[in-house]
């Protein structure tokens, strides 16, 4: 695996290798196997797969999240070489950011929903930081994670308005044995934490199992219940929504998403199931 860190390197790099299929995987490093799930799904369909590992800090909203986020790089390094990845670029955040620099994109209602309630300017950033390694990386396929549902609405919905020409691909969420979905802030929860956190995955089950589309707002209600139910636990958000728009479901909607936004300890996670 060839490492860069300047945009530079990877630009002439890539373009050294002349008219190949790129695919890139987009992460903030800390990397589990929701990660290398996509680094294999980029694989079987690109001739040059390109991780990159930047925790932005244009996305995080809050100070103390972004100090604590783990940066793991030489055991990240370690697992994409045994996953195949191509490239790695890996650049320190004046490489990406000049000082003072503003953006903004209006994608409408899309980023103020859901997560865009706890997390004001959090996509925002994300679509920044998007946007700038696109334009360095160049792929002709972008995997992200269903893990991170209107993220990827989001980058879609900043993909079609500046008509940057990639093919977003949706990647499943890579699970613990139990049921977890796997996170790189799943190492802050303490043993006591990580068995409350089951009640995200089992919750989200529980509405999918249980789903009549006439009474969406009941199951959204008891969704809700069960996880305030559970010590340590306190949601910020349970909802169920069309897929593309992510407002309300209704009874005919037709692509249909659960997702929920909780705080189990000091952690937030966050989760979603695909509903019909
Ligand atoms: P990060 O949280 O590191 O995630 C990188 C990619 O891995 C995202 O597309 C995310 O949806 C996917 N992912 C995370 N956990 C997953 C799981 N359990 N199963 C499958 N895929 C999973 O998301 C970001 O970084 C950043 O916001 C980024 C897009 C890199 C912009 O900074």
């Amino acid at each position: 695996m060839k490492t860069f860190t300047t945009r530079r390197q990877v630009r002439s790099y890539l373009i050294s290798q002349g008219n190949v299929t790129i695919g890139f995987v987009p992460t903030m490093g800390a990397l589990h196997n929701g990660h290398l799930s996509l680094i294999a799904q980029s694989k079987q369909a690109n001739q040059i797969t390109v991780c990159s590992i930047f925790v932005n800090p244009t996305q995080f909203n809050d100070p103390k999240d972004l100090e604590k986020y783990p940066r793991p790089i030489e055991a990240d390094k370690a697992k994409l070489e045994q996953a195949g990845c191509d490239i790695l670029f890996t650049p320190d955040v004046s490489e990406m950011y000049d000082d003072n620099e503003q953006w903004h994109l209006d994608i409408g209602r899309l980023e103020h929903l859901l997560e865009g309630e706890f997390r004001p300017g959090h996509y925002q950033g994300v679509m920044q930081v998007v946007f700038k390694l696109l334009d360095i990386v160049k792929p002709a396929n972008l995997y992200m994670g269903q893990k991170d549902y209107q993220q990827f609405m989001v980058v879609s919905r900043m993909v079609e308005l500046l008509k940057i020409p990639v093919n977003m691909v949706m990647c499943p969420i890579e699970r613990e044995a139990d049921g977890l979905a796997m996170s790189s802030r799943n190492i802050h929860l303490t043993p006591v934490d990580r068995e409350h956190s089951l009640v995200l995955s089992k919750t989200l089950t529980w509405v999918k199992d249980n789903f009549n589309s006439n009474d969406i707002a009941t199951l959204q209600q008891h969704a809700i219940e069960k996880l305030a139910a559970e010590d340590e636990v306190e949601p910020e958000y349970f909802r169920i929504v069309d897929g593309k728009t992510l407002l309300q479901a209704k009874a005919d909607t037709q692509n249909i998403v659960a997702l929920t936004a909780a705080r189990v300890g000091k952690t937030r996670l966050i989760d979603n199931v695909i509903v019909r």
